[in-house]
């Protein structure tokens, strides 16, 4: 299955192509800061090949719900720090959605403060949900010229502290009308300075960002949420082929880890001149690696691999119920349903307590490639893996980590399991500079049906 290979997302290496989409769970304190609950949950979905935290607020002035994290104070960074280690000690990798609400908000949880937004347009025919109830949407305040240029300022501290948090990269979130979205289409965005009016203003915000995040974490670590053709919160552009084509072009010309694109809700069709496969219409138009979301399942996942243009999967209410989805999928195992009513509020009940199927563990190391020789001696490590790491990931392949359990099943090897206990990794006692060698390893990761691919037996 493609769902369980492994591939780079620019420059982060994922052990499959599932990836956990971004999930408001609303359990943090009434400071921002994420509990030792947090640290749980994502651990407990690491064996995704990449986690993207629910959406985070780079400033106060981002907030727009309540009990949902920050990334702006020392605590946060902190917090954070507790859960980054966790993943990464589970063998996960996880970005961190950065996030400012604009309208998307309410006074009540702003502590009085009216929403600021691209202009003075508030949301209608929605409401809000404040800890008193769903609330009408405010007018919000339009930013200055100067306040705009300050949230950018936010953002790039915000991926500096993420930074600092240990993550693997940042995600902008720039879909669901949120901030960002919000100055992007011109149902939301009459600004008539340098950020509004035409396509190119009305992207300048976007690409601003983004050039910021991209000067604090370098090549193929910044990834970006769009959703060119999602009405809700009352992002109607006039033309998205045209907004959305342009800022696809100019993200062309950033380093990026992926472009991750939501594909068109129902609502689409209530606007004829919209694009209605948002994927067809606008994955090619990236050149780098596409991430698809929205209402996939395994075979539809699968079958979105296999056509292309996308390289990933992410699933967000699935991996609600089911820490262990990658597993589920792996063996075609029945999937469990979340309690909604627990999706954004609570403590442990609907977050942390569906429990992983009892043969999930130890992991399967499917999907990578071994090449395996010989366990080394804990000295000898550092050498062979600063040697082999580069070539069998320019194979598509990974270096296994201590606890893998990896399944042969190919080759004059019998078939049988090798759990990698000793020292932390396993690489080949081998000479990986070797043409011969480089040439048995490209032989064996042609057949790319197999799991995994065992190398033996040649000297250096
Ligand atoms: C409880 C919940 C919270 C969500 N919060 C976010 C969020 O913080 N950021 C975001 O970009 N999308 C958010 N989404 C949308 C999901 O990332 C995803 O796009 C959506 O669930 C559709 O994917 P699915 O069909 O696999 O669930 C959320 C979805 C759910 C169910």
């Amino acid at each position: 299955m493609k769902l369980l290979t492994p591939t780079k997302l620019g420059s982060i290496q994922v052990s499959n192509r599932i990836v956990m989409a971004p999930m408001t769970r609303s359990r943090a304190d009434v400071a921002g800061v994420v509990s030792e609950l947090t640290v749980r949950y994502y651990a407990q979905r690491a064996s995704a090949g990449l986690i993207i935290t629910e959406a985070t607020n780079v400033s106060p002035e981002a907030v727009g719900y309540p009990m949902t994290p920050g990334i702006w104070s020392a605590e946060h960074v902190d917090a954070w720090k507790r859960v980054t280690s966790a993943v990464h000690a589970a063998g996960g990798t996880i970005v961190m959605q950065l996030w400012h609400t604009g309208r998307v908000g309410h006074s009540e949880v702003r502590g009085g403060r009216t929403p600021v937004a691209p202009s003075a347009i508030g949301i209608q025919g929605q409401q809000h949900f404040t800890p008193s109830g769903l609330k009408d949407y405010e007018v919000p305040r339009a930013l200055t010229t100067e306040e705009v240029r300050a949230t950018v300022d936010d953002f790039e501290q915000g991926a500096k502290n993420a930074k600092a948090a240990g993550f693997d990269g940042v995600e902008l979130h720039s879909a669901f009308g949120y901030l960002p979205h919000q100055f992007l289409v011109d149902s939301a965005n009459e600004r008539t300075d340098a950020y509004g009016g035409s396509v190119e203003n009305r992207a300048r915000f976007v690409l601003d960002v983004m050039a910021r995040l991209v000067r604090v974490w370098g090549d193929g670590r910044v990834g970006i949420r769009l959703s060119p053709t999602l009405a809700y919160n009352g992002m109607v552009d006039s033309d998205p082929l045209a907004t959305f084509a342009h800022l696809i072009e100019q993200l062309n010309a950033l380093p990026l880890a992926y472009l991750h694109l939501m594909r068109a809700t129902p609502d689409a069709a209530r606007f004829p001149t919209w694009p209605q496969d948002t994927i067809a219409t606008f994955g090619p138009m990236f050149r780098g690696q596409l991430i698809v979301n929205g209402g996939f399942d395994r075979d539809s996942a699968e079958a979105a691999l296999v056509t292309g243009p996308a390289h990933a999967v992410s699933f967000g209410a699935p991996f609600i119920a089911n820490p262990d989805l990658v597993h589920r999928f792996a063996t075609g195992a029945a999937l469990a349903q979340g309690d909604r009513g627990s999706f954004y509020h609570g403590g442990e009940k609907g977050y942390v307590d569906y429990p992983a199927l009892p043969d999930s563990e130890p992991k399967a190391a499917r999907g990578y490639w071994l090449v395996l020789a010989t366990v080394v001696d804990p000295v000898q490590f550092g050498k062979y893996a600063a040697v082999a790491g580069p070539v069998i990931a320019s194979y598509g392949g990974r270096v296994l980590a201590r606890g893998d359990v990896a399944q042969v099943v190919e080759g004059q090897v019998p078939r049988r399991p090798y759990f990698i206990e000793f020292p932390s990794y396993v690489v080949a006692r081998a000479c990986f500079d070797s043409a011969a060698y480089q040439d048995a390893i490209a032989l064996r990761a042609g057949a790319a049906q197999f799991d995994i691919v065992v190398v033996e037996g040649m000297a250096p």
